[in-house]
Order: C-alpha cells, then sequence, then structure tokens
C-alpha cells in the first residue's frame, strides 16, 4: 500500500477545471520533485492534498495510507500525518511561531504530552541547526518576516512535526544561496524511511542538495512525464515546450 495514492484526479476551483486526471504514487522513503509551468496547477495540488475547502473535486481519489481523505477536513489530515508548506506563507498576527508549534505538535502527537520547557528546549535546537534566530519563536507567525525568513520558518515547522508526507511548495524560491544551503539541509533532516516528500520546484538547484528518486513534469492539470533526477536538467535546458500536448 502507498503512503499517497492520487489516481484519475480531476479538481474545479471557481467552474475552471485546473486538475485533469493527475495520477501519482508516493511510498515511504521516496522523494519526489514535480515541476512544470507557471499556473498548470501544481499549488492547487499540494492544497487538493492538504484539504482545502476552496477546490471542488470533481473525479478520482486521494488516498493516504489506504484511506480515501477527500471530504476529510484539514486539522484531521494534519493528525494523519499531512503537512503543507506554502509557496506563500501567510502572517498570522497574534499567534507567536512557538505557541502555533506547540498546538500543532500536541494535536499531532496528543500521547507525548510533552512540556512547554521540553519543547521550547527542542525548538531552540531545530532553530539554532537551521541558523533562525531564536527571536523568531516569540515572534507572531510570519509578520514581518522576510521571504526567506518565512521559508525557514515552514522548514522549521516541518522538522518539528515531523510528517509522514511533506507536501513542500517552492520553499526553495526567493532564498539566497545560504539558506537555500539550510533549507536543503532542513529537508534532508527529516528525509528516511518514515517519510515521503513531495517538493514542487521550478529550479534544477534545490535538487542539486536534496536528491528526488522521481521527477514529474507537470502540465495543464496533470503529470505527463516521469524520470529521474537527471530530468531536472534536461526540463532546464530544454524547457516545457517540447512536453505540451
Ligand atoms: N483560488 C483560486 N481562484 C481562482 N483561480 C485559481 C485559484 N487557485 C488557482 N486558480 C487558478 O488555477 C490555475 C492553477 O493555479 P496554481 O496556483 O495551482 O498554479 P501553479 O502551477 O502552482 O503555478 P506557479 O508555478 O505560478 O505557482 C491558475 O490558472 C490559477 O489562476
Ligand atoms: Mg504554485
Amino acid at each position: 500500500m502507498s503512503l499517497l495514492n492520487i489516481s484519475n484526479l480531476h479538481a474545479k476551483v471557481n467552474d475552471k477545471e485546473v486538475i485533469k486526471g493527475l495520477n501519482i504514487k508516493i511510498d515511504y522513503g521516496e522523494v519526489h520533485a514535480i515541476m512544470g509551468p507557471n499556473g498548470s496547477g501544481k499549488t492547487t495540488l499540494a492544497n487538493l492534498i492538504m484539504g482545502n475547502p476552496k477546490y471542488e473535486i470533481t473525479d478520482g481519489e486521494i488516498l493516504f495510507n489506504g484511506k480515501n481523505v477527500i471530504g476529510m477536513p484539514v486539522n484531521e489530515r494534519a493528525r494523519l500525518g499531512i503537512f503543507q508548506s506554502f509557496q506563500y506563507p501567510e502572517e498570522i498576527p497574534g499567534v507567536t511561531v512557538r505557541n502555533f508549534l506547540k498546538l500543532a505538535y500536541d494535536t499531532i502527537y496528543p500521547d507525548e504530552k510533552m512540556s512547554m520547557f521540553d519543547f521550547g528546549d527542542m525548538l531552540i535546537k531545530m532553530a539554532d541547526q537551521l541558523k533562525i534566530d531564536r527571536s523568531f519563536l516569540d515572534r507572531n507567525i510570519n509578520v514581518g518576516f522576510s521571504g526567506g525568513e518565512r521559508k525557514k520558518s515552514e522548514i522549521l515547522q516541518l522538522n518539528v512535526l515531523k510528517p509522514k508526507l511533506a507536501v513542500l511548495d517552492e520553499t526553495d524560491s526567493g532564498l539566497d544561496i545560504d539558506a537555500l544551503r539550510i533549507v536543503a539541509k532542513g529537508i534532508n533532516n527529516v528525509i528516511g524511511p518514515d517519510i515521503g516528500v513531495l517538493l514542487i520546484t521550478h529550479y534544477q538547484r534545490i535538487l542539486d542538495y536534496v536528491t528526488p528518486h522521481f521527477v514529474h513534469v507537470f502540465i495543464d492539470g496533470k503529470i505527463v512525464k516521469t524520470g529521474g533526477p537527471e530530468m531536472a536538467k534536461e526540463l532546464e535546458i530544454e524547457g516545457y515546450e517540447s512536453f505540451a500536448m
């Protein structure tokens, strides 16, 4: 049984069909990269996996560990172990990074009952590792964060919450070279036999640091070709035109 098994998915937003017969299977231990043109539906796919209710699924299945998650609310999917990092992480005034993560952690791991003190220790360790200033932990989520700081904060969340499936939407965009390395390290930290990763990206450069097992070309609402890591390099040279159908 696959960790994630999406078959023949069709979905609409505002009455416009955006996902048009998408199939993908992700197993534990695998890293999948999705590359595709602007507006092809990659973020929509990420939102559908996480359960954003803005989108209407008209056909197909999304199975997570064999269980159909269509119709399941976002918080339940998070509890099952699905994590999404956002292309445009939003500000949440009034909620600190620390409090948000503690609440999320307690929801996902209700049996651990970690004290705020031990949790704080863990956060500091992770922040130091990811070269995130400790003061960020007590700032409101993303409020006044630079683009790169937001992305690093998403990677902090990923490392703390340790999901079973991580859907990372352009976590590498807008990063300077040092931040890219840090974010890549944060992704590599969590990669292993207990997680599957779906990495949406426009650039081959992140794949120099995070090696995918599969690269998918995503055009007009579906995957049109799947290959190995070498395909990302070919795409960078040839562009998407030869794949358009
Ligand atoms: N909430 C929404 N309201 C209206 N249209 C939407 C909405 N979400 C997505 N769309 C449309 O669906 C299409 C796919 O958008 P999506 O954000 O999934 O593309 P993408 O592949 O992530 O693009 P990019 O590479 O630019 O991030 C676009 O035409 C977009 O305008
Ligand atoms: Mg997008």
